[in-house]
């Protein structure tokens, strides 16, 4: 099976005041091409950035990481951002939506950056918000939504350009159980289509039922 990403031997240290902090210890990991991964651990082990470096948005203090059989070394910064905007979906752990603008602009942006037509942006993102319960809040402006919903979005947002990888940082975590379920089959359904691999770092039991490949982190190490 292909792999969209593989780690080596990664390693994070945080150059804090007093003592450095390895949060990430010597990780090896594979994302296998359409599966799901799911990453747990509790709080404080590591998961939020091990994510970040898998996306390129941290940088390492040593291994290696490929995409696609790509390392990122062998990227600038440009290229990298490029492929993130291109073939990437994150959501942050504090979904960071734009304030200012309504949940369809919102969804929208991924697809306007890779010069997707307005009209079309549009109503990609209305299909998606609709497969995740959220046809009542198109034109509702973050401060207008709850917790959940804005969460909603964050998750719309990262997938609505079909990206190969999406990677989720405890994308239910300001759901109610059932709300969490209902995101969950979407989620499945959704990316069955699209055919993304997800990798998710959560404490929600629910993922379990739908995990082709389950990690559990402590104190940085896999
Ligand atoms: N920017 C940072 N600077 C210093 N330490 C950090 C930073 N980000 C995270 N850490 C530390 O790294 C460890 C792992 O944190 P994190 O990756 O957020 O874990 P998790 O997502 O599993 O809760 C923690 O000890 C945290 O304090
Ligand atoms: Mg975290």
């Amino acid at each position: 099976m292909n792999n969209i990403l593989k780690a080596n031997q990664l390693s994070k240290t945080f150059n804090a005041k007093t003592i450095p902090i390895n949060a990430v210890k010597e990780v090896n990991i594979k994302i296998h091409e359409g599966e799901i991964t799911v990453l747990t651990g509790r709080s404080g082990s590591g998961k939020s950035t091990l994510l970040h470096l898998l996306a390129g948005l941290e940088q390492k203090t040593s291994g290696t990481i490929f995409y696609k059989n790509q390392s990122y070394d062998d990227l600038n910064s440009k290229k990298l951002t490029e492929l993130r905007r291109s073939d990437m979906g994150f959501v942050y752990q504090f979904h960071y939506l734009l304030n200012e603008l309504t949940a369809i602009e919102n969804v929208s942006l991924p697809l306007l950056m890779n010069n997707f037509e307005k009209k079309e942006a549009l109503e990609k993102s209305k299909e998606i918000l609709n497969t995740l319960g959220l046809s009542h809040r198109f034109s509702h402006k973050p401060s207008e939504m709850s917790g959940g919903e804005k969460q909603r979005v964050a998750i719309a947002r990262s997938m609505v350009h079909s990206p190969s990888l999406v990677i989720l940082d405890e994308p239910t975590g300001d759901l109610d159980s059932k709300t969490s379920l209902d995101v969950i089959e979407s989620l499945k359904n959704y990316v069955k289509d699209i055919k993304s691999s997800l990798l998710i770092a959560t404490h929600d039991e629910n993922f379990k039922e739908i995990s082709d490949q389950t990690l559990i982190m402590d104190s940085g190490i896999i």
